[in-house]
């Protein structure tokens, strides 16, 4: 992760009670999720110490962040991709632009515990911490977010529209997704602490009043195209058929440019013979989820600890698992950044405890279960302490 002199190591994490603004999950679940919009006054301070502005530039001119700049022009949005030049960046007019970076949580450490606060919802459903700065007049326009999202206003103020109108029509030949048409329902000025939880397809519109920073939680929710997709990708290398097509039975054709009807008929039954199991959906599923993003690479650790070195500081220090890893359970199986694992039932409480609180404190863990979590070290899935 980077390391930026312009933090200041002052934020924590708010309570789950102040996140939700004196609710309880179980409430939030039942009233608001997929449901309704929820505004919670400082759900979380601080966030203008964590990063700030410059802060977000420079994260936006990293080779390893995905950035973009939206702005007006003619009439029209443009859209542009970082990385960007510092110099690009300082030159930017006093009004109506945004700066987008996306995957912050793998980027900034505060980040990567701001997102994980959020995990009264599943893991396997959290996505990543997109950060936005915009001087007065900045926005991305009125749209629609095909997820959940909790926009938590970080720096400033801005002015939040919302609509629950069911015209998702979008203006044609944009780069950015803008609606055609947008009926305002409500609106309120978010200072920095505030947050606003918006359903998934809420119609939403968020405009600087002063220059303003906010940090989207942004969830995933995977289209049923992309799920058929991925799982046919996903047979292609498991699926494993017998036989060969014959036709002993082949008559003389005198049309030899049709394809014989028996053909057809035989290639279909091959084709029908695919079949898939359980176990292959929910490999599949665990796979699939605990995937990281293409963008995302792993760095092991450049003069890696012998292994009793490792051990000796897993039981003064504990470990935990770099932001960039996805670690899921489903029943006795664990998936870790795309790879499954099947382990014996004496470690399968300690994965249990790493993959949901994603660290383990500091312990004398046995040989089997170090050998395991070396591996993992090694490949720059984890590191020791917390
Ligand atoms: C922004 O941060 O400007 C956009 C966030 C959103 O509307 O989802
Ligand atoms: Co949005």
């Amino acid at each position: 992760m980077t390391k930026r002199n312009r933090v200041r190591k002052t934020f924590a994490v708010p309570e789950l009670k102040t996140l939700l603004g004196g609710i309880s999950p179980r409430q939030f679940f039942a009233e608001y999720w997929q449901k309704k919009p929820l505004l919670v006054r400082q759900a979380v301070p601080n966030l203008d110490q964590v990063l700030d502005g410059q802060g977000l530039f420079d994260l936006a001119c990293q080779e390893d962040a995905e950035s973009r700049l939206v702005r007006p022009v003619r009439g029209n949005w443009q859209r542009q991709l970082g990385p960007f030049e510092p110099e690009q960046l300082a030159c930017l007019p006093k009004k109506d632009w945004s700066l987008l970076v996306s995957g912050v949580n793998m980027l900034v450490p505060e980040g990567d515990a701001l997102l994980n606060a959020f995990n009264f919802a599943p893991y396997a459903r959290l996505d990543d911490l997109m950060v936005s700065f915009a001087p007065p007049g900045g926005g991305v326009g009125p749209h629609f977010d095909s997820y959940d999202v909790f926009l938590i206003q970080g720096l400033g103020r801005r002015r939040w529209e919302i609509s629950g109108q069911d015209d998702l029509e979008l203006v044609d030949d944009c780069p950015l997704r803008i609606l055609k048409r947008f009926r305002v329902d409500q609106s309120w000025e978010l200072e920095a602490g505030d947050m606003l939880y918006l359903p998934p397809k809420y119609a939403h519109n968020g405009v600087a009043l002063t220059d303003c920073m906010t940090w989207s939680i942004g969830f995933r929710a995977p289209s049923a195209q992309e799920m058929a997709t991925e799982f046919l990708v996903y047979m292609q290398d498991s699926v494993c058929m017998d036989g060969l097509y014959a036709d002993p039975d082949l008559g003389y054709s005198r049309q030899p440019g049709k394809i014989p009807g028996l053909m057809v008929d035989r290639l279909k039954d091959m084709i029908r013979a695919i079949r898939w199991t359980d176990h292959d959906m929910e490999d599949f599923i665990g796979r699939y989820l605990s995937d990281p993003k293409p963008n995302v690479f792993f760095e092991p650790p450049a003069r890696p600890a012998s292994f009793t070195r490792f051990h000796k500081l897993t039981c003064e220090r504990g470990l935990s698992l770099d932001a960039r890893s996805r670690m899921l359970y489903l029943g006795r199986i664990f998936f870790v950044n795309g790879e499954r694992l099947e382990a014996e039932q004496e470690i399968r409480p300690k994965l249990r405890q790493l993959a949901d609180q994603r660290q383990l404190p500091p312990a004398a863990f046995d040989e089997v279960f170090t050998s395991l979590l070396y591996e993992w070290y090694r490949a720059g899935y984890l590191q020791t302490g917390r």
